[in-house]
């Protein structure tokens, strides 16, 4: 794999783009009676895999919805530089380049690859081409600027061949890749994936943590990975943060994690530590 980079790359990349850490500091969600996030904190530092792993209902998706503001934080913050993200709607987070892509698919079935990439170039383009109907500005200048960092992103996620295909009749696992390209059309700073391998075979899987690694190491951008499968993490992230029923149990290096009495105690205890995924 290998893309053409834009502002630059290597380990220096997020540094030197001013990328900055994201730092979430004593999140707490209420549903209710229920604490789905008590108090966790966590720093995301520039230009690193950071995972957030746990057994069913532990918070992580609650988490990541928070990271792009879709739930409300009952107490605490989320900070990514100046920006206080807790205080933020979904939309006014995206402006700040932070990119996700969902836990269950969320594309265009009847339209391209191409077309649901492009979708993801909207607010980069002058105009807003949505405003003219959906018509893509394929005739302009503009239009084939972007079409071409289409097809570079399209390769860099192998999909180059399949840019002309309904999204609707690829593979599950190529569909999920979409939903990352997607993601990174929109030249984020930090994309944030939730559970990017659930329900993937092992050779698709292992397709998917190669892209997440080469996002880091080419792109420089830092990548919160959301992740029942902690098998998948273990190999590509730089830190991990382990959440059990909203509370965090363990926060370091993989190996840090891995050997974890309560980490183990949890996973053991949940039963479901070789389960492909769920929801
Ligand atoms: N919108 C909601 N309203 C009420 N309860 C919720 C809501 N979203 C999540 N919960 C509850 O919060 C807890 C954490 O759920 P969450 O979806 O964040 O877990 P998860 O770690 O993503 O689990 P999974 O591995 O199954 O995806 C669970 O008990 C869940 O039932
Ligand atoms: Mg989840």
């Amino acid at each position: 794999m290998s893309v053409r980079v834009e502002r630059g790359a290597g380990p220096t990349a997020a540094g030197d783009r001013g990328i900055p850490p994201l730092v979430v500091r004593d999140v707490t969600v209420q549903f209710g009676a229920l604490k789905a996030l008590s108090e966790v904190s966590f720093t995301v530092e520039p230009g690193t895999i950071h995972a957030i792993i746990g057994p069913n209902g532990a918070g992580k998706s609650t988490m990541f919805n928070v990271l792009s503001g879709v739930y409300k934080a009952t107490a605490g913050d989320v900070r990514f530089g100046d920006a206080v993200l807790t205080t933020l709607r979904p939309h006014q987070i995206a402006k700040l380049r932070v990119a996700r892509a969902f836990q269950n698919i969320a594309l265009s079935g009847t339209q391209t690859v191409a077309e649901n990439l492009m979708l993801g170039r909207h607010h980069l383009t002058a105009a807003g081409f949505l405003s003219a109907g959906l018509r893509l500005p394929k005739a302009t200048k503009e239009g084939r600027l972007h079409g071409q960092r289409v097809r570079e992103i399209a390769e860099f996620l192998e999909l180059g061949d399949k840019l002309e295909t309904p999204v609707g009749v690829l593979s599950y696992g190529d569909q999920k890749r979409v939903e990352v390209a997607r993601a990174l059309c929109t030249e984020p700073d930090l994309l944030l994936l939730d559970e990017p391998v659930a329900g993937m075979n092992a050779e698709e899987t292992r397709r998917m943590a190669a892209a997440v690694l080469e996002i880091r190491s080419a792109l420089g951008i830092s990548v919160v990975l959301v992740e029942h499968d902690m098998g998948m993490v273990m190999g590509i992230a730089d830190r991990i943060t382990v959440l059990d029923f909203g509370r965090r149990i363990a926060d370091g290096t993989p190996e840090q994690v891995q050997s974890d009495p309560e980490v183990i105690r949890a996973y053991l205890g949940s039963g479901d530590d070789t389960e492909e995924s769920s929801a």
